[in-house]
């Protein structure tokens, strides 16, 4: 489950032409599972529809007008406060104004006065206005009393003008969303390096020796840490996917450069999981020049690479805290043997075996249906499930292990 799943969010929306972004926010929190109660503001209302966000939330959307409203006395206290966090996307120069002096006299600035839950703002406002003072210092005011700021994105803004003041992309917005509701979360204070991607190994300037990963599985194990409150490292081969929001990414291409990033990662690491598909060998000369077909067919010479777990297993006791290393096996016979042998000969507490010969698990699909085995013996089969679900089971194992 989405660690949005059930959440009660308030989504704000006050008078900027990013407006209608804050439509697509609202439709992609309602259908992750979170419950989303809209309120524009008078100016907001002037470029977007409060039926827009009824539609997309399937739930009624709240309106200035509705302060002086029959609801009014339960509304204005209400919406905020049993709110699991409130949000203001776009957030406009006024709005942050208002809220540093708190000031109440739209729905929307009470609720924010009224409520006690997490405040996110992400303001949105045209050429110059960020960076204006008035406004840099309402938000340092918001910032210590403890509110979430986003950075605006940098770009072409309404005005035509180009500068900072754009309203993030909606997987962004939801990126810092999930950051906030992870504080506290089972892994929170805890660093936690995850590889993903399938290394690639080069031949010459144009050619690699690669495999099928997707990195599909480490990335949804970098957001299930993140949905844990963890500190997350990705070190990661080039992929089609973007890192979750506020991981830190190191990017790489080799097993060689994946193993160094590793080894100066791993000792203020508390947990390891290698979910990358590292090349188990590599060309033992790369050409310098494109290997052109005139030469004739090449001999290409290969050369084992380091394995980075048992490179890792003989660091483990000069590191002082306690760590869990998990691995991945992917495996196409005798999964259980095989996988219980790399579990022992690598030194780990966990790994998950993966059943690659079957078409719905393991590299470049969306589901794996893995089997966990424990340092201690134990075992566990998952069903067949998206590599998120797997993801968040994993994290949960470690974050056991961990206690
Ligand atoms: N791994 C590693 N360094 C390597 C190769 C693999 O750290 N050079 C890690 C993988 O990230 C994975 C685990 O070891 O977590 C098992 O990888 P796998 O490819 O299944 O096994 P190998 O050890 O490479 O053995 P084989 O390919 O012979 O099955």
């Amino acid at each position: 489950m989405s660690i949005l799943s059930g959440k009660r969010i308030v989504l704000g929306v006050t008078g900027s032409i990013a407006a209608y972004k804050a439509a697509d926010l609202a439709s992609k929190l309602t259908q992750a599972g979170a419950r989303v109660d809209a309120i524009l503001t008078s100016s907001a209302e002037k470029f977007i529809s409060p039926l827009t966000f009824q539609s997309v939330t399937g739930r009624r959307a709240y309106i200035d007008k509705d302060l002086w409203g029959n609801e009014a006395h339960v509304l204005h206290v209400g919406l905020g406060h049993d709110a699991d966090l409130l949000i203001i996307a776009p957030c406009t120069a006024n709005t942050i104004a208002k809220l540093a002096y708190g000031q109440s006299d739209t729905l929307l600035t009470v609720s924010a006065l009224a409520s006690t839950s997490p405040l996110i703002l992400s303001p949105a406002m045209d050429g110059g206005m960020y960076d204006h003072p008035a406004t840099q210092e309402n938000l340092d005011t918001l910032r210590k009393r403890g509110a979430y700021i986003i950075e605006p994105s940098e770009g072409h803004l309404a005005s035509g003008l180009t500068g900072k003041g754009r309203l993030p992309e909606t997987y962004e917005l939801i990126g810092h969303i999930r950051l906030v509701l992870a504080r506290g979360g089972l892994l929170a204070e805890k660093k936690v390096l995850i590889t993903a991607g399938g290394t690639q190994e080069p031949l010459d300037p144009v050619r690699v020796l690669t495999n099928r990963s997707s990195g599909r599985q480490g990335y949804a194990l970098a957001q299930a840490a993140m949905d844990a409150g963890a500190q997350v490292t990705l070190v990661t081969t080039p992929t089609s996917l973007t890192p979750p929001v506020g991981a830190e990414v190191i990017q790489v291409n080799t097993a060689k450069q994946m193993l160094d990033a590793v080894l100066v990662e791993f000792p203020e690491s508390d947990t390891l999981i290698m979910a990358a598909a590292v090349a188990d060998f590599r060309a033992k000369e790369v050409s310098n020049d494109k290997i052109k077909k005139e030469g004739g067919v090449p001999q290409i010479i290969l050369e084992a690479t380091d394995d980075i777990l048992k490179a890792v297993a003989g660091l483990r006791s000069e590191v002082k805290r306690k760590q869990i290393v998990a691995g991945f096996a992917a495996e196409s016979q005798d999964i259980f043997k095989n996988a219980s042998n790399k579990l022992q000969s690598k030194n780990l507490d966990l790994i998950a075996a993966n059943d690659i010969s079957a078409n719905d698990a393991g590299f470049s699909v969306e589901t794996n249906r893995l089997t966990l085995i424990f340092a201690d013996g134990r075992t566990e089969s998952l069903p067949l499930m998206s590599k998120s679900e797997a993801a968040g089971i994993i994290i949960e194992r470690i974050a056991a292990l961990l206690e």
